[in-house]
């Protein structure tokens, strides 16, 4: 991970939505693709694949068209999803940091047979390509997420949870908050009623390891050490209306 650059394209990047629907070339995709063979996990343990497809491979009405897209599956393991999350988005500040655009894909599914193909749950996909939309925010005001103090109780770690903060979710729904206890950060995600949770609690689950992505990037940026760890101590309660997904321990 080229963290400083990561760090930087953080605070400008932005979901493309449109397209030229020329294929990149040769070379460009094979960088894309040995970056995929060198993203970091945050659950080692847990299988995952990644494959880069064409709009071909891409039956469902329900995506933005896109020259490729990055289809991700895993092995379903306790916090495969917010593995992905946490490793995809990698590639999301990588392709924006290059000049290309991205967007997740929450909805939609590559063709039957390239599910049918792999031995791993089928997750989710991330639409690339050059953009025909403006690729970056030109302004940090451009940003529309929630405020600070809806995402954490105590102001110890705003400059690294300010990373976190801006970072994108599905539908934007921002679903984290962060309780501090020392050097601790329990990471909690919003609880949903019945129906919003057959769609958003997998989506969400995502997002959380799109916002561990951020707030390691900006440990490394301050020199400060991040660890995560699924389990939490047993007396710790998250607040109501929140559960746990897991611990941040900075040093
Ligand atoms: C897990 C996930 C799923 C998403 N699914 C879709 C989608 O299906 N279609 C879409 O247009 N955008 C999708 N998005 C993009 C979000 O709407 C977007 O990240 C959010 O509104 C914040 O905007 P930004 O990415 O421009 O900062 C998804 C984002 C995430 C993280």
């Amino acid at each position: 991970m080229n963290n400083a650059k990561f760090y930087e394209t953080i605070f400008k990047r932005k979901s493309v939505r449109k397209y030229d629907m020329a294929p990149l070339d040769e070379k460009t995709l094979e960088d894309v693709k040995k970056f995929i063979d060198d993203i970091k996990p945050l659950l080692p343990e847990v299988n995952t694949e990644f494959q880069v497809i064409s709009q071909d491979d891409v039956k469902s009405f329900m995506s933005i068209k896109a020259p490729h897209y990055v289809v991700v599956f895993s092995e379903n393991k306790e916090g495969y999803l917010t593995n992905i999350g946490y490793m995809l988005q990698q590639l999301d500040l990588y392709l924006s940091s290059k000049g290309l655009g991205a967007c997740w894909q929450g909805i939609a599914k590559p063709a039957k047979d390239i599910i049918n193909k792999s031995n791993l749950e089928f997750v989710i996909m991330l639409a690339f390509g050059k953009p025909a939309e403006n690729l970056h925010r030109s302004d940090k005001s451009e940003f529309k997420r929630n405020s600070m103090e809806s995402i954490r109780d105590k102001g110890d770690f705003d400059e690294l949870l300010e990373v976190v903060r801006i970072a994108p979710s599905a539908t934007n729904s921002q679903p984290w908050y962060f309780n501090i206890e020392g050097n601790s950060l329990h990471v909690d995600c919003i609880k949903l009623n019945p129906i919003k949770a057959l769609i958003m609690e997998r989506m969400n689950k995502v997002d959380m390891g799109i916002a561990l992505c951020h707030l390691d990037i900006a440990c490394q940026k301050s020199e400060k050490k991040f660890k995560f760890s699924l389990k939490e101590p047993s007396n710790y309660n998250a607040p109501k209306g929140y559960y746990n997904i897991g611990l941040v321990e900075i040093e």
